[in-house]
């Protein structure tokens, strides 16, 4: 039995660390990630703080936080940081992007849904850029209602080395989109932004106007200019049902022809997911294109809490191989969670964070590591675990053998099944999947000058030949749209006695190699958090005087699983805004604009 004691000194301090998003940090979710110059920064969302078992509020996140690749904090994770600039103007959103800009050093904030307010009339779809070297926000773009809405809970990347942003379906609601009525409807729209000339424009999706939302997209550097890949999440068939997408289902989005494939993939395939994350890397040869997938939430009546377990999705054999837990092991899916982020890190670590879970309302996820878990993409410690620490020299990626006993070939690549069991189904995707594609070098453009304001000359004239050019497209390629628009820390609390973790995670003697590497995991490690639960003792909530905390197992989580949230719409809910969303449905207009 682990009682050991922690002595507060100062009870206001206590108070204090409670609710500082990284001394009391609990849980976070809903927020959105990106990564620039070794910083991975964390933007919104919801947080909990430190303890929960006395409140459980999903506070929104209003810091800009980071966390510093270069320096570990405790347990070898990354370091917290929340010192950056955000002041209140700026929206603190969930489920949103950021698109990340390497070369200027700089992301982009869209879409996500207002926790606390009413989603800005004055502007309807706000693009927020955070510049890194000056700590400063400039809202950069407003998109035109009619062509570009905020959503949430869609599917992005960033492809920083081409300066594009990409969204694919989410959500349409009244908590982003200003005047929307009825209940929320997914889009079926892949928005793209151009960082450079700030054009914007919104294509139709894979299959002529499914409606999608809670699946994700990667980019892969393949074919003549980039592949984007998308899998899982909810198909929205407008009439209140909640449809999941299979995931053998791969959507694939050539970005130089501006062309969809479908493809069929086999292998030990997923169950149906959504509000998972993903991160791709690939063999140095680019014989292969591993995208791992984590956790997510499932589909009533199975597997409604979710799922707390990692698959990769090989390319260009389109084969699903489970990698956590090991089909040998008897880990169960204990802390299933969703809305949660992935970041591949030099290609060879994946940093999964945060995440709501339906099953457990009571522990922190790794408060100490603020909810961060690190899966080695390459297995490339001794143990060959799934999970192990962040470590700032792992950048090179090499193919674990779980996905070389599919595949083939060596760690380096050589892979010898490139291609899917039953054949491409477009035979084109085969040629394509062969090609490698290395973005030209791109300028940096220095940095927006102006703040806000109204559309430029530039962007004025962006609308006019966009309408001519969306028009022409609808009918040439039988594609409907392309609307262009316009161009502290503190002090760690420190633990009173050495050797506080769990059995096996820290000993006295603390030699992680000998560690019970699973730990790290994002189900093992809230395990693990139970015993760092700050946990007022007995009868000492409200006491004035120095209140003595102790490390505490919280209790088990309930067995019944919670009811996932269902709540989409009904037909009679579409109105007209939501038509004019809706691109591929003959309801599309080209939006008719004033001088
Ligand atoms: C916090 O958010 C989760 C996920 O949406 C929800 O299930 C839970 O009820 C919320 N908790 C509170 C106290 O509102
Ligand atoms: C935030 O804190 C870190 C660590 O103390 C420091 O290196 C960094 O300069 C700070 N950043 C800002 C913008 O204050
Ligand atoms: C937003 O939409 C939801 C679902 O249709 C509805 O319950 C809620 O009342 C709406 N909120 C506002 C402020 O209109
Ligand atoms: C909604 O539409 C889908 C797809 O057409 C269908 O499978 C489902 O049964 C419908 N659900 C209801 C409640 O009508
Ligand atoms: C499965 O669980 C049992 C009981 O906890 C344990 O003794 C055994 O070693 C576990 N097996 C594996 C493969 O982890
Ligand atoms: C973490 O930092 C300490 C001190 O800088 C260093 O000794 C240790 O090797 C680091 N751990 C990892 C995994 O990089
Ligand atoms: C990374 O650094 C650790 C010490 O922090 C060392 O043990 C390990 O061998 C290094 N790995 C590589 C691949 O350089």
């Amino acid at each position: 039995m682990l009682l050991l004691v922690f002595i507060v000194a100062d009870p206001i301090a206590t108070a204090h660390a409670q609710r500082d998003p990284v001394e009391g940090f609990c849980r976070r979710f809903g927020h959105q990630t990106t990564v620039i110059d070794r910083k991975l920064y964390i933007n919104g969302g919801f947080i909990n703080y430190n303890p929960l078992t006395s409140d459980a509020t999903n506070y929104t996140n209003t810091d800009l936080s980071y966390l510093d690749l270069d320096h570990n904090g405790s347990h070898d994770m990354p370091q917290l940081y929340a010192n950056l600039s955000k002041d209140s103007s700026i929206p603190s959103v969930h489920g949103g992007i950021l698109w990340g800009d390497d070369v200027n050093k700089r992301f982009y904030l869209f879409g996500g849904e207002y926790t606390t307010q009413q989603p800005p009339a004055d502007t309807p779809a706000p693009l927020w850029a955070y510049d890194v070297p000056r700590n400063r926000w400039e809202l950069v773009s407003h998109p035109p209602p009619n062509s570009i809405s905020a959503v949430s809970y869609g599917a992005g990347v960033a492809v920083s080395e081409r300066g594009e942003g990409y969204y694919y379906g989410g959500w349409l609601s009244n908590n982003s989109v200003p005047g929307w009525k009825g209940p929320r409807a997914a889009t079926t729209g892949l928005i793209r932004y151009a960082m450079d000339t700030k054009e914007w424009s919104n294509t139709i999706g894979p299959d002529d106007g499914i409606r999608r939302a809670e699946g994700v997209m990667v980019y892969l550097p393949v074919s003549d200019n980039g592949l984007l890949v998308y899998f899982g999440g909810i198909q929205d068939p407008g009439n209140g049902s909640l449809v999941g997408q299979p995931m053998d289902e791969i959507h694939l989005y050539n970005i130089g022809t501006s062309k969809w494939y479908d493809q069929h993939a086999s292998g030990d395939v997923p169950d149906m997911r959504r509000r998972f994350c993903a991160g791709a890397t690939w063999a140095q040869d680019q014989s292969s294109y591993n995208i791992y997938l984590y956790g997510g939430l499932g589909f009533p009546p199975d597997h409604e809490a979710g799922f707390d377990d990692v698959y990769i999705l090989s390319l260009p054999s389109f084969v699903w191989i489970k990698m956590y837990p090991a089909p040998s092991s008897n880990i169960t899916n204990q802390y299933p969670h969703n809305a949660l982020t992935c970041n591949v890190i030099d290609g060879a670590q994946m940093l999964v964070m945060g995440g709501s879970f339906p099953l457990d309302t009571k522990t922190c996820d790794a408060g100490d590591q603020y909810g961060t878990h690190g899966l080695d993409l390459g297995e490339q410690n001794p143990g060959a675990s799934p999970w192990f620490v962040y470590r700032k020299n792992i950048t090179t990626y090499i193919v674990p053998q779980l996905i070389l006993d599919e595949i083939g070939g060596e760690p380096h690549g050589g892979a010898t099944r490139t291609a899917p069991s039953n054949g491409f189904d477009q035979p084109d995707l085969k040629t394509l999947m062969t090609r490698r594609y290395t973005a030209a070098a791109r300028t940096p453009t220095g940095s927006d000058t102006h703040q806000g304001g109204g559309l430029s000359k530039n962007a004025t004239i962006g609308i006019a030949v966009g309408c001519g050019g969306a028009a022409l497209l609808a009918f040439v390629a039988g594609c409907c749209c392309l609307g262009v628009v316009r161009r502290r820390r503190k002090h760690r609390l420190s633990r009173a006695v050495a050797g506080t973790g769990p059995p096996g995670m820290l000993d006295s003697n603390n030699t992680h190699q000998n560690n019970n590497i699973a730990a790290y995991s994002p189900e093992t490690a809230a395990a693990a958090a139970r015993i760092y639960t700050f946990v007022p003792s007995p009868g000492a909530i409200g006491s004035p005087s120095p209140t003595p905390y102790y490390y505490s197992p919280a209790p088990a989580p309930p067995s019944r699983v919670l009811r996932a949230p269902v709540e989409l719409a009904g037909s009679d809910g579409m109105h007209e805004l939501y038509d004019r969303l809706q691109y591929g449905t003959p309801h599309f207009r080209c939006p008719r604009r004033g001088p």
